[in-house]
């Protein structure tokens, strides 16, 4: 049997994308496992967005060479954002890597090829366990996966069609995701001694509903990584969406670059009509959904949530990037600070409880002091319950690549952390607001021997006692006291 082992960077397109993958490589009889040690195929699925998470890429690779050399049987393989750009870069860097698979080329060829590579596998694995001391080497780069598969052959084996694997995306995407766990490195770290059995969790299914990028914000890789919007039929998600709950799946989250542009192909509904639909899908869970954009946040889309908040949770992710004019302008990204402020209006006149949280970026060049203080302006309008905010880093390919920066390192770091340090006065009285007050939880797992951890509709994380068995349900709990980060409370 074969091992095999994700790592995943970046965003939760990527969590979808590799959980795809993953559930395509159990129904060929392969096993996830939880270490590299214990890994004979090893797939890293890459992010660019800044140049920090690329960075990880390269680093991680130099600690699979360390595995690789003892076992030189094993399979190594970078997908993802990374792959869609540097493609020759990291074959001459890296000799251990067998192939390389960008996200926006087609996945049937790449599952086509896994398909093989998993045979092959099994008889190199097999005459390795036989003579370690052989070096059974895994056999170089596949520098095009295209060519290696013989693609349309593979698609008439029987093994394919038994599978059901003919049944592939259209233009070669389909809504991919299973409901398998989540993780959080950090809390996960806590509970996963060697030895110890994979903890329970709180079943989650991630569901591509499109992908790619039209718009062109100056600093944003995306567009070029990920290719331009192709949205999936509405009905292929709507029955993936009933599979997965039908499954014992708790949380839905709708995944796309701009997840709210979507348009069904075969009917042109939208995002709210796909919203009510999925709604309207008997059980009990609850829907996320990322990332959007300001563009197409819609009264109607408060609306349908306004209208099924058993389903649809009172929690907007809204990304503003800046509150100044003159800077969004620059980052192309087609409205204004006071525009924004309207479409916030409509969420606390709909949603009134809801809670809201926002990216921004810091130090886009040209940013000026008077930048940067209007958007601590437009923070404190907001009072957002969650901000991730980032340094810009000039990505290639981008429009603001070669524009001129006018503020120094140091600068932007200061203007972070004085942002992130009032975010964090923001949070924690708001927490303390929440003191006395009942809320729904979702249970997501343990992270202690005496805590769970569960999130309110609203995504604020809750720490409270409870036994395991209550992982994945619903809970009502009374914030007694709290922290910047983490309420706690208790169950009533
Ligand atoms: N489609 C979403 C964002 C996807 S990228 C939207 O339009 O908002 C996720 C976040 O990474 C962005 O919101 C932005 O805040 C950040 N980001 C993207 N490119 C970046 C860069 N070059 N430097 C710093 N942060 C960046
Ligand atoms: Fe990037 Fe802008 Fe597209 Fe979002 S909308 S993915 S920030 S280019
Ligand atoms: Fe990163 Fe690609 Fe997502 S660049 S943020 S993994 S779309």
């Amino acid at each position: 049997m074969i091992n095999y082992f994700f790592k995943t960077y970046g965003c939760q397109a990527n969590v979808a994308d590799s959980q795809g993958l993953a559930r395509f490589l159990d129904e060929l009889g392969c096993k996830e496992v939880q270490t590299e040690a214990d890994a004979d195929l090893a797939i890293v699925n890459t992010c660019a967005v800044r140049d920090k998470a690329e960075q990880k890429l390269f680093s991680y690779l130099g600690e699979l060479a360390e595995h690789k050399k003892s076992r030189q049987y094993m399979k190594i393989g970078v997908i993802g954002c990374v792959a869609s750009y540097k493609k020759k870069e990291i074959y001459q860097r890296f000799d251990l890597v067998n192939f390389v698979y960008g996200a926006r080329e087609e996945y049937d060829s790449l599952k086509a090829y896994l398909m093989d590579s998993v045979v092959n596998l099994e008889t190199t694995k097999q005459m390795y366990m036989t003579n370690p001391d052989a070096n059974v080497k895994s056999g170089g780069q596949d520098r095009d996966v295209k060519k290696v598969v013989q693609f349309k052959k593979l698609l008439s084996t029987p093994r394919f069609v038994s599978l059901g694997l003919n049944r592939l995306r259209q233009d070669g995407v389909y809504p991919e995701s299973s409901p398998r766990d989540g993780q959080e490195k950090a809390e996960k770290k806590v509970i996963d001694k060697p030895g110890a059995q994979k903890p329970q969790e709180l079943n989650r299914s991630y569901v591509n509903i499109m992908t790619g990028c039209n718009k062109a914000c100056a600093y944003c890789i995306v567009p070029f990584t990920r290719g331009g919007e192709v949205s999936y039929p509405m009905a292929q998600i709507l029955d993936r969406v009933a599979h997965d709950i039908a499954n014992g799946a708790k949380e839905i989250t709708l995944i796309g670059q701009n997840v709210n542009s979507y348009i069904d192909p075969e009917t042109g509904y939208k995002f709210p009509e796909l919203m009510r639909r999925v709604a309207a899908i008997d059980g009990q869970f609850w829907v996320r959904w990322i990332s959007p954009h300001p563009q197409d946040m819609t009264r109607e889309l408060f609306e349908v949530i306004a209208q099924y908040r058993d389903k649809l949770p009172g929690y907007v992710h809204f990304p503003v990037q800046s509150g100044s004019d003159r800077i969004l302008t620059l980052m192309k990204r087609n409205y204004t600070a006071a525009q924004y402020l309207e479409q916030i209006g409509w969420i606390h006149e709909l949603l009134p409880d809801a809670t809201i949280s926002t990216d921004i970026i810091v130090g886009f060049p040209g940013e000026t002091e008077e930048d940067y203080l209007a958007t601590r302006e437009l923070m404190e309008k907001v009072k957002y319950d969650l901000v991730y905010s980032f340094i810009y880093s000039p990505r290639k390919y981008t429009g603001a690549a070669n524009m001129e920066d006018t503020s120094s390192y140091q600068d932007k770091q200061k203007w972070l952390e004085a942002l992130q340090d009032r975010q964090k006065e923001i949070c924690f009285e708001r927490n303390l607001r929440n003191i006395g007050k009942t809320f729904t939880c979702l249970v997501e797992k343990r992270v202690a021997h005496d805590k769970l951890l569960a999130r309110t509709e609203g995504n604020v994380r809750v720490h409270f006692q409870g036994p395991d068995e209550m992982i994945g349900t619903f809970v009502k709990v009374r914030i007694e006291e709290t922290g910047p980060v983490n309420m706690i409370g208790v169950l009533v």
